[in-house]
């Protein structure tokens, strides 16, 4: 058996051929290859998939949650960046992005903890966060699964509290009728590579629904100009590459096809796993529908080091996302944390992402399964 990657790009490619070469020449011919048309019409089709009014293309996922930022300033407290005094609460279970945006928006990261069971932002946590210069939430929709976002919406609305949603991981999931990243304020998405709607290279995308918020995004992706040759903002050189957008148009209309079957792998590993003591599925949640960014189990913390290598020594790659948690990083020191930490403390050293992507053989789920069960013996 070859080694089973956790992703296998190169398997998409002769699906996907011929639709994505097809718009790359159109978009070459266009000579149009900055904000042409191809990015007006992803940001169309987006906004259509997501249910949002509007989506604004950028340069990276990482840039959508400072573009939201920097917009969520402007918009509601009318300034240009946040003060060190004004606090966005998040968890610290997440990619590095999240929390550096809030500090590049000039905020700074206050992190609570999550649910040991979703990994997501526990929403009790966020309740008792709240201080008087708190700005904002941003509820990180890990793995594929959606946060809590009714609970979040509400404390939103109680404190009037902006939301920004971190979709990075999840795009295609639901929280009950409605796509993940467009619930919030904003809904910040990541085109990395990876990500279960991928790019060629870079490339993120705001979606919002505010009318105000739209034009804000659009001038600070571009150096802030509101007008040609003048700005009003300081902004950013973050515009989504039109070859990227391309691409992006072609691979959206295969999404669905795509996420169906992430979705069947999803089924054959929960079906083996809830049969086996030692290891938690990927938890489904009734009212949501994961989009199988990743696929993480659950082991106990004495298990899980000597799992990923024994895995890792069998051909099955295996990842901690992620083994240090943001409030343990230098980076991060003059961060805040409310209340104790103890699910993340105790989720860092049991989570374990196995392969997920649309392309998995029979054979290579089997032999995943059967690789985790030699090694519990059971
Ligand atoms: C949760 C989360 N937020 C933000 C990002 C940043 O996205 P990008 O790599 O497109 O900048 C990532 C990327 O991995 C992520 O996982």
């Amino acid at each position: 058996m070859n080694k089973i990657g956790l992703m296998d790009l190169k398997r998409e490619y002769p699906l996907l051929k011929k639709d994505i070469e097809k718009q790359i020449r159109e978009c070459v011919g266009s000579h149009r290859w900055i904000l042409g048309d191809a990015v007006t019409g992803l940001e169309k089709q987006v906004s259509l998939y997501l249910g949002a009014k509007y989506a604004v293309g950028v340069a990276s996922g990482t840039d959508a949650l400072v573009l939201a930022l920097r917009a969520m300033a402007i918009a509601r407290r009318d300034k240009s960046c946040f003060d060190k005094h004004d606090e966005i609460i998040t968890t610290p279970f997440t990619f590095i992005a999240t929390a550096e945006a809030i500090v590049h928006s000039g905020a700074t990261p206050v992190f609570v903890d999550i649910d040991p069971d979703t990994f997501n932002i526990n929403p009790l946590a966020i309740e008792k966060a709240v201080t008087k210069n708190t700005v904002g939430i941003i509820p990180v929709h890990l793995y594929g699964l959606g946060c809590d976002m009714g609970q979040i919406i509400k404390i939103s609305r109680e404190n009037n509290l902006f939301v920004v949603e971190d979709n990075a991981q999840s795009f295609g999931g639901m929280y009950q009728d409605k796509k993940l990243g467009s619930i919030g304020d904003c809904g910040c998405h990541s085109f990395f590579p990876s990500k279960t709607l991928g790019g060629w290279g870079d490339g993120g995308l705001v979606a919002t629904s505010d009318h105000k918020v739209l034009p804000l995004l659009k001038a600070l992706r571009n150096h802030g100009q509101t007008a040609a040759y003048d700005a009003s903002y300081i902004g950013y050189n973050s515009r989504l590459d039109s070859l990227q957008a391309a691409v992006l148009l072609a691979k959206l209309r295969h999404f669905d096809k795509l996420d169906n079957l992430r979705r069947t792998v999803a089924a054959k590993y929960a079906k083996a796993f809830d049969t086996m003591a030692m290891v938690q599925p990927q938890p489904v949640r009734k009212g949501y529908r994961h989009a199988y960014g990743l696929y993480t189990i659950k082991v106990s913390a004495g298990s899980r080091d000597k799992l990923l290598a024994y895995l890792n020594a069998n051909d099955v790659e295996s990842r901690v996302y992620y083994p240090v948690p943001l409030h343990e990083m230098k980076a991060f020191k003059a961060a805040k944390v409310s209340g104790e930490l103890k699910a993340v403390e105790d989720v860092k050293k049991r989570v374990l992402s196995i392969p997920m992507h649309p392309f998995l053989k029979d054979n290579e789920i089997d032999y995943i399964i059967k690789t985790i069960r030699a090694f519990f013996k059971t």
